[in-house]
């Protein structure tokens, strides 16, 4: 099939790594000389450490961790000085020893740690790198799984890190770095009170903020330029992508490229497979209410009955209109509405408060049962505030028209 829209879509893949930072470019200078430098003196050993903040994902800390090595790749032999990276993602949280036999196959197939004891085996790389006069910096991604893993030893962790009090090098020269990423600043904490000494280690920390509409838009735009043919994109669907995520925005604002660059991708995979031959911003609209509904599942809203779905609808479009919370009586005309355009007999209160509890019940609804200053039995409903009301209506409408006909 010929394609229209993407030029390499390897591009938008999450593994790809640009060959320019345009984003987190300062960052990735800054710890790039400082390893350099602390190498061209012939002291490594340095304990760097990068992190975000609770619950964001998706802020570049990876991909960071990934350019810098690659910058080092380059620059060092610049320098004349021999260099390694090594990245471990220690997702899975392995023992000492696995990370061991990762680092020593990375370095050179020639180490051999077989049946060796961990200690015997971080004797046998310091061995060779001093042999070889190389330097090496060991990223170890996902550092928090080694923290509060129960099956990594506090003992194992502080050998790794503190390699040079175990197996001190014959010169005294140490040639390790380590860059340790972690998910948030809340495991620095706990490792200060695990393993006071190896937090003290940490001679430098990056704290990584969720990325802003601007910082999003540039990223996207490289990536566009890259995977997507020239006149299928323009930077208004790119904007409306980098307002949806970016934390200064004025929609999900968590501020995630991962996220970000999916919409794209999803949004130019649909274009393309419905033969179009440019992104428009309908398929932009398209793609951030899928990503934005795989909060609350599809099957979860395919199992609600048809009038649970259109009080569901009647609540979206009021907040969409209107704003947040409304009456049960102001909810019942709204309902009443939808279902007669949608040809249906809205049903009476028992029934329609039936649906309320319902939804209430699987928290897609906030119900607040005292309307102050009102008089009798009125309550107060509003969308779970962290569901965005536009999507939610594009997917009740997919499925009431599924299930009713068109409208
Ligand atoms: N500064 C940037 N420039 C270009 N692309 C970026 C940048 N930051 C992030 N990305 C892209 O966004 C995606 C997510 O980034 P990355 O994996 O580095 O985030 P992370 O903080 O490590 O996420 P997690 O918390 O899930 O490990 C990747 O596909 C990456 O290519
Ligand atoms: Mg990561």
């Amino acid at each position: 099939m010929r394609t229209t829209i993407f030029r390499d879509r390897q591009k938008l893949s999450e593994y790809y790594i640009p060959s320019e930072l345009r984003v987190r470019r300062k960052e990735a200078i800054l710890l790039t000389r400082k390893i350099l430098l602390r190498f061209s003196e012939g002291r490594a050993g340095d304990v760097i450490a990068i992190f975000g903040s609770p619950g964001r994902s998706g802020i570049g800390k990876t991909t960071l961790t990934k350019y810098v090595g690659h910058m080092l790749n380059e620059l060092a032999p610049e320098r004349g000085i021999k260099f390694k990276f090594i990245y471990i993602n220690v997702y899975a949280a392995p023992s000492l020893h696995e990370i061991l036999t990762v680092i020593a196959s990375q370095i050179s197939p020639k180490i051999n740690i077989r049946g060796s004891s961990s200690l015997e085996a971080l004797k046998t790389i310091v061995d060779y790198i001093y042999e070889k006069n190389l330097f090496i910096l060991i990223a170890i991604d996902e550092f928090q799984n080694l923290v509060k893993s129960p099956k990594v030893d506090d003992a194992y962790l502080y050998s790794l890190l503190r390699i040079y009090e175990q197996v001190p090098p014959p010169d005294g020269i140490p040639r390790i770095s380590y860059i340790l990423v972690a998910s948030d600043y809340l495991i620095l904490s706990e490792l200060r009170s695990k393993m006071p000494q190896i937090e003290s280690q940490i001679s430098f920390r990056l704290h990584l903020k969720p990325y802003t509409v601007e910082e999003l838009y540039n990223i996207l735009e490289q990536r566009a330029e890259e995977a997507l043919y020239e006149n299928t994109w323009t930077p208004e669907i790119l904007y409306m992508i980098a307002e949806h995520y970016g934390i200064d925005g004025n929609g999900l604002q968590d501020g995630n490229a991962r996220r970000a660059l999916n919409a794209l991708n999803t949004a130019a995979e649909q274009a393309e497979f419905e033969g179009a031959n440019r992104i428009t911003p309908e398929y932009v609209r398209r793609a951030l209410a899928v990503d934005s509904m795989a909060n609350v599942s599809y099957q979860d809203l395919e199992g609600l009955s048809t009038h649970e779905l259109l009080v569901l609808y009647a609540v979206a479009k009021h907040t969409l209109e209107e704003g947040e919370w409304l009456t049960t009586g102001q909810l019942r005309r709204i309902y009443s509405e939808i279902a007669e355009y949608y040809g249906e007999t809205a049903r009476g209160h028992t029934q329609f408060n039936m649906y309320i509890n319902n939804l209430k019940s699987i928290q897609l609804l906030d119900v607040n049962p005292s309307g102050k200053g009102m008089r009798g039995r009125t309550s107060l409903i509003r969308l779970r505030p962290d569901m965005p009301a536009r999507p939610l209506i594009e997917v009740l409408e997919n499925i009431l028209k599924k299930r009713l006909g068109g409208v």
